[in-house]
């Protein structure tokens, strides 16, 4: 216990980078050559935390051979009810026992399949109450020049935080990520925008909480993150770091994207 809140403690200024692998790659074999690869780095990341996101089935495997801590790990999603009736489901009991500490919660992949904000509100809640990091998602689908496109980002996150408490807010991280950025190489956000973006993200979350706890909240950006734009969209975006897709499941351009950030 004592060392998992150390080991918390020492990631709180660091930018978290996290690494999602989505439903890639298509082997396990594969997963642990990527995995190898970041792992013989030899560069140590005293700016950045990299997270990795890998399919559940890789998570076993992924960690059975890892004790160390230049990475954690988390997962792309899990069911918030302990066990049950609910086919083809992970609790995060089953999943507790490779040690993930973060959890992405409503990426639009998932939203775009159905997933409610009920669900996603009830998915920030259950990780709390399991002392797991939510990353809770939000993102527009468009930009509309009057502006309506901020009025769902509140929505989104009204909804996503409708259950936690304000002294859990802090525990939260949320990750902005505008769908019309996702995974599409060269089309993320300005760091301009970012910056506009995070304010008012900030803002929104003064009005629900206080700003004493919105200020403490980490946000991220994912969409198009590379090892080219990387350190712009942090640096000027003026984020707590980055939720990388594509990218990540190039293990060289995702250490490139860590070791950017350590200049
Ligand atoms: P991308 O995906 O980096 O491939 O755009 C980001 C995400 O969906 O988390």
């Amino acid at each position: 216990m004592l060392k998992k809140s150390k080991a918390k403690k020492s990631t709180s200024n660091k930018k978290l980078i996290v690494a999602n692998w989505k439903m890639n790659p298509t082997s396990s074999k594969e997963a642990k050559k990527i995995f190898a690869t970041l792992k013989r780095s030899k560069q140590n990341f005293k700016k950045s935390q990299p997270i990795i996101c890998p399919p559940l089935i890789y998570l076993p495997e992924l960690t059975k051979s890892y004790s160390g801590r230049k990475f954690l790990f988390g997962t792309q999603d899990f069911f918030p009810v302990r066990e049950g009736e609910f086919t083809g489901q992970i609790s995060w009991e089953m999943v507790s026992e490779f040690n993930p500490e973060y959890v992405i919660v409503g990426h639009s992949e998932i939203r775009d399949l159905g997933e409610t904000e009920e669900m996603i509100s009830e998915k920030v809640k259950y990780a709390l109450g399991h002392k797991v990091t939510p990353i809770l998602c939000i993102g527009e689908k468009e930009r509309y020049e009057n502006g309506s496109h901020l009025k769902f980002i509140e929505e989104e996150l009204r909804e996503g935080l409708s259950k936690i408490k304000k002294t859990d807010l802090r525990k939260v991280v949320i990750a902005y990520e505008p769908i019309w950025a996702i995974g599409k190489g060269h089309n993320a956000v300005t760091p301009y925008e970012l910056h506009q973006m995070n304010i008012f993200i900030k803002k929104v979350l003064a009005g629900i909480f206080d700003r004493k706890s919105a200020m403490a909240v980490k946000i991220l950006y994912g969409g198009s993150v590379d090892d080219e734009n990387s350190v712009k969209l942090i640096n000027e975006g003026e984020v707590d770091g980055l939720l990388v897709g594509r990218a990540s499941l190039n293990p060289y351009v995702f250490l490139n994207i860590l070791k950017s950030l350590e200049k």
